[in-house]
């Protein structure tokens, strides 16, 4: 399963910076998307006959729905990042800092970042958790959301870098039953995946900020904890399907003893798929707050925010259209990734009502449009200014997320298409020469934000 050691040590700043996005200009998007696609491939993909494998669902999948939730949300804060770790009352921002693994040449932040903020005082953030009760919390109804929204799949977050634990974990006090709530989140949702037939993942944070073994001296034992609660994780939850690690893909895997750790999991179950944030590769990348480059080997999933933070920071936070999640999940299926689209609970246990409304209309898409996105491989046209494309089968899906000057052309094409149609109903007509394919569709037949045209093909020839 492991190709060779991922070099550690990142040798270019966005190398580094994984969640960094990508400069506005399109010139320079594209330079920077081809950087990254060459970066992550070599470096980082598991390309074994067991990761083709395992990836099999979730490549289908394309949708999924990130859950970032704890006793944090009483303080409508950010995660884990807006702890004060000074003795302040935190109105002095000075820098931070936070425990570290001081191995390996590596240091945690010590700047605060917007969306860190606001600072929440530690001897305020540190008993959080006793006034956690969420009392309008029912993981069915939780679960029958991110179904309405079309998502195939559920990502929660079991432990955060703050160090506290979302599920009954018998390796520490620091977790979910020491919450006036006493009841496992995790495991309600891990049940209510399993009975709405949706898969379900979990992130877990191996930096951890809590747990007094995180640091030079003691690391080796720190990583018996950290091995110890995945293995309680898989045996207490046996329909876990994903694991979403993180922490930044500069920390070498020697830090976590990653090696083994993947050798763990896959010892306990084959069918696990992870992501790329233990330093050991892995199946899949995880660009942060933008969308993955268009790319045909490595498989990626782009996690997104509705506000812009993680989790809940108050209804003073625009949450982005719909229109905006809906194209971002396009994109993601026309460059080959999937869409984790994250919400952030509120302390009462719900989701942010009008991150719902945003989901349920993404659904409404969805069950109109879904041919067009489940089950696909990217291209074969790549993403351009005019939108995307996906195929299955013998058909092509163009998404046409805005129509060009001239005509919509795809030079080269080689493919014989026998029909055309737009999937919303109405007339798509192509011309096809040795030079190529033009599509035209009449302004009445367009569909905001996306006009798919449907083109059947005599034979379809692709890598995908
Ligand atoms: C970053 C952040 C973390 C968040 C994660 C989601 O690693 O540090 O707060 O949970 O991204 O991908």
């Amino acid at each position: 399963m492991i190709n060779s050691d991922p070099d550690p040590i990142p040798t270019t700043k966005h190398a580094s910076t994984w969640c960094a996005r990508p400069p506005e200009a399109s010139t320079e998007d594209a330079a920077f998307e081809q950087f990254w696609t060459d970066a992550q491939k070599p470096k980082w993909a598991d390309k074994s006959a067991a990761s083709q494998r395992r990836l099999d669902w979730w490549r289908d999948a394309k949708f999924g729905m990130f859950v970032h939730w704890d006793p944090s949300s009483v303080a409508a804060s950010e995660i884990s990042w807006c702890k004060q770790f000074y003795d302040d009352n935190g109105e002095r921002l000075l820098d931070n800092p936070r425990p570290t693994p001081g191995l390996h040449g590596i240091e945690e932040h010590r700047i605060w970042f917007d969306w860190f903020k606001p600072a929440v005082p530690r001897e305020v953030y540190d008993y959080l958790h006793r006034s956690f009760y969420p009392g309008m919390f029912d993981a069915d109804k939780f679960v029958a959301t991110a179904k309405e929204a079309g998502m195939k799949y559920l990502v929660q977050v079991s432990k955060h870098h703050n160090g506290f634990c979302m599920w009954d974990t018998k390796f520490t006090k620091h977790n979910v039953m020491n919450t006036p709530f006493h009841r496992d989140i995790l495991g309600e949702m891990a049940r209510a995946c399993e009975g709405a037939g949706m898969k379900f993942g979990i992130y877990y944070s191996q930096r951890d900020w809590h747990h007094p073994d995180y640091g030079p001296e003691r690391m080796a034992r720190y990583n018996e904890y950290l091995h110890a609660q995945i293995r309680e994780l898989l045996e207490n939850y046996p329909n876990i399907s994903l694991i979403f690690f993180d922490c930044e893909q500069y920390y070498p895997w020697q830090m976590w003893d990653g090696k083994e750790l993947f050798r763990m999991i896959h010892g306990l179950r084959a069918d696990i798929v992870i992501n790329d944030r233990c330093g050991v590769p892995s199946d899949f990348g995880t660009p942060e707050q933008w969308i993955g480059a268009f790319d045909l080997e490595r498989d990626w999933e782009s996690c997104m925010t509705f506000t812009g933070f993680w989790s809940w920071h108050g209804f003073q936070a625009p949450v982005i259209p719909f229109e905006e999640c809906l194209r971002n999940l396009i994109q993601c299926a026309g460059r080959n990734g999937n869409l984790l689209m994250n919400v952030g609970p509120l302390p009462t246990g719900q989701i942010d009502p009008r991150e719902v409304d945003r989901l349920r209309r993404v659904g409404a898409w969805l069950a109109a449009n879904g041919e067009s996105i489940y089950g696909t491989r990217a291209g074969p046209f790549p993403s351009g200014d005019y939108g995307v494309s996906t195929h299955r089968g013998n058909t092509i899906y163009v998404h046409v997320l805005q129509w060009p000057e001239g005509d919509l052309k795809f030079p080269r094409f080689q493919g014989r298409v026998t029909s055309a149609r737009v999937l919303s109903g109405g007339k798509a007509s192509v011309h096809q020469t040795d030079d190529g394919l033009t599509i035209f569709v009449a302004l009445a037949d367009r569909v905001e934000p996306d006009t798919i045209v449907a083109l059947e093909l005599a034979e379809l020839k692709t890598s995908g």
